[in-house]
């Protein structure tokens, strides 16, 4: 399939409110900037669960705030994180933009890693630090399994000390870590996929979602019989796959850019609705 003008938006946009939390988190492929048009769909469904089995900085769930919601990443560390907001943090541990204490941090994170502990309050805290402070927000492991991004480049860094409105947010959230497929859904639930970008062109890097789980989900997505949003990358196959699951196809122009031919090319984003 061809990706055309003809696909261009036509979705309603509106500002996002006051009311809508930030990210906690930095997050490689982070929706804050879909909000103007994942809001207005999703406000007829202010009764229903959410559900985001691909979770991340949850842009989405913290800005459309639902009373209940069900949160899902293959990352546990990111859910961990999240636990452990929702229960309140007791343990403090100093945060600062330091070199040193970034690098010091790290390695005691990559300890509780090695003692199997990684599911603690202190790997939580350690965690938010080291996104906040580390390169670019970026959540890499070597071989070991350890932490290995190195100390970020930012001037100044906002650290949260006050988690309060998100614990208050999180009182009747779920938090899960897995793989998508292991969600208990339940039949109104109001799904929103926002999967790794599907990128046709892999040669020289390793994929962990690769195609035949791009089909996976839309395969999983067309069974359910509540309404379903899905945001990707608008790479051919995944239109066509999405057009013959039943999906209405909108395509618009995320503000990043793709490297095509050694081009740094505009790259399309499409929004795939079923059910609304
Ligand atoms: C594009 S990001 C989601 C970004 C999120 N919507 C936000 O606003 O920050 C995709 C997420 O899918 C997670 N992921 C990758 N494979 C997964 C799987 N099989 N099941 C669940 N989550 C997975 C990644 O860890 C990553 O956080």
């Amino acid at each position: 399939m061809r990706v055309s003008k003809e696909y261009l938006c036509g979705l309603p946009c509106a500002p996002v409110p006051h009311s809508a939390l930030l990210p906690l988190i930095k997050w490689a492929g982070g929706k804050r900037w879909l909000l103007p048009y994942l809001l207005p769909l999703m406000a007829p469904y202010r009764g229903r669960r959410l559900v985001e089995p691909f979770a991340g900085s949850m842009a989405l769930a913290l800005a459309f705030r639902p009373q209940r919601a069900l949160l899902c990443d293959r990352n546990p560390h990111v859910m961990n994180f999240y636990r452990w907001v929702q229960r309140g943090f007791t343990l403090s541990i100093p945060m600062e933009n330091d070199r040193d204490l970034y690098y010091a941090h790290r390695e005691r994170f990559n300890q509780l890693i090695r003692e199997g502990r990684e599911d603690s309050e202190e790997a939580a805290l350690l965690f938010y630090y080291l996104n906040r402070t580390g390169y670019n927000g970026l959540c890499r492991f070597n071989r070991k399994g350890e932490f290995n991004v190195p100390f970020g480049k930012y001037r100044a860094i906002p650290y949260e000390r006050d988690f309060t409105p998100y614990r208050q947010l999180f009182k009747h959230w779920e938090f899960l870590t897995g793989d998508f497929e292991t969600l208990p859904l339940e039949e109104g639930d109001v799904l929103y996929l926002d999967p790794p970008y599907d990128v046709e062109f892999t040669a020289y890097t390793k994929e962990t979602f690769g195609w035949e789980d791009q089909v996976r989900l839309a395969e999983w997505a067309r069974c359910h019989r509540g309404p379903v949003i899905l945001s990707n990358q608008a790479t051919p196959r995944i239109l066509a796959l999405y057009e013959s699951c039943g999906f209405t196809i909108y395509t618009l122009w995320a503000p990043r850019r793709i490297s095509c031919n050694g081009d740094r090319a505009k790259a399309l984003e499409v929004l795939a609705l079923r059910g609304l």
